[in-house]
């Protein structure tokens, strides 16, 4: 009996390697299909997030439409997409465009150009964002404003642009990478803030209105995403430890996995996603359920970090 169960065991093992395996292939597969032949808009898809779904979308087979502010960055996206590709894979070359989300006027003829060119957009990606970080009474309002053009006011511009395209074909997915101060209000980061919550609202309403046009809409939420130069330093042997358990809490989750997580949006059809560790994931509960309770440990948080006096 002892024997079998010895024998038995590896066996089992290479089993469920064997399922895995073989749920990976299904999956990649599917994913793949999911976006071949699909026209796919990304805005800002040169930054960290932007390029590598740039990247995924690219190798799924996509139909990219690239958007950024500057010419050069796209033209070495284009081409590091291009130097890549897969001959025995199907992909397709991707167009080019250049976009600023905070010009309306811009973003308008953008949606006429791509429409023209090729006659329909299946999936757009709004992923173009401006961080601000800063006390209220310092950030001027004109620099709110533009927080809350490039935002709020560019992406629903484009979005409502390519609409009418979609709810005439009846298909559609509208992806917001929207951050999860989209829910919760951080200090001193009260522009972005708020114009992730400007977004947040506008999508999910919009959810609600083109569902019976089979047009989906979807919002991606992280947390804090790593760039690609913050890497783990040296430390005492636990500090590392506990880093590399906690990495993603630390130094925040890798742009490749926000971008294999917006392609399984689109795959899985997600109307929602948060990516999120359980703290920020336990703060939208208690900015929910418990709000005083909340508002008087962020001020706590606020309170402490003033008391400290800056270096320098
Ligand atoms: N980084 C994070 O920790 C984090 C966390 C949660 C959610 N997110 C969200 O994830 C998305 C991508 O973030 P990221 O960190 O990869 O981006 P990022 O590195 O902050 O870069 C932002 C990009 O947006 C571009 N941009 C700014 N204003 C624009 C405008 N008016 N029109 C067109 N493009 C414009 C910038 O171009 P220029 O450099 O030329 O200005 C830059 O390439 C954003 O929606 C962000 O809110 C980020």
């Amino acid at each position: 009996m002892g024997v079998t169960a010895v024998l038995m065991l590896p066996l089992l093992l290479l089993g469920i390697s064997g399922l895995l395996f073989i749920y990976q292939e299904v999956s990649r597969l599917w994913s793949k299909s999911a976006v071949q032949n699909k026209v796919v808009v990304i805005t800002d898809a040169i930054s960290g997030l932007g390029k590598e779904c740039a990247r995924v979308f690219h190798t799924g087979g996509a139909r990219l439409v690239l958007c950024g502010k500057n010419w050069e960055r796209l033209e070495m996206l284009y081409d590091a997409l291009i130097s890549v590709a897969d001959p025995s894979k199907q992909t397709f070359t991707p167009k080019l465009v250049l976009l600023d989300l905070s010009d309306i006027s811009c973003v308008q003829d953008v949606a006429k150009e791509v429409l023209d060119c090729y006659g329909c957009v299946d999936i757009l990606i709004n992923n173009a964002s401006v961080k601000v970080k800063g006390p209220a009474h310092k950030i001027s309002l004109e620099l709110d404003k533009k927080i809350m053009d490039a935002n709020y006011f560019g992406p629903i511009t484009l979005t409502k642009a390519l609409l009418p395209n979609m709810i005439s074909r009846r298909t559609g997915q509208i992806v917001l990478v929207n951050n999860i101060q989209g829910k919760l209000g951080i200090p001193f980061r009260t522009a972005y803030a708020a114009s992730k919550h400007a977004a947040l609202g506008f999508f999910d309403c919009l959810r609600a209105e083109v569902e019976e046009y089979d047009v989906l809409v979807s919002t991606v939420s992280p947390t804090f995403i790593r760039s690609y130069h913050v890497y783990p330093g040296h430390g005492n042997w636990e500090a590392s430890i506990w880093k590399f358990f906690f990495r993603k809490l630390t130094y925040g989750v890798h742009p490749v996995d926000v971008a294999e997580e917006v392609m399984r949006t689109v795959r899985r059809k997600k109307q929602e996603v948060f990516m999120a560790n359980p703290i920020p994931k336990a703060a939208v509960y208690i900015r929910t359920f418990f709000p005083e309770f909340f508002f008087a440990v962020v001020a706590c948080g606020v309170r402490e970090k003033l008391s400290v006096p800056e270096e320098g």
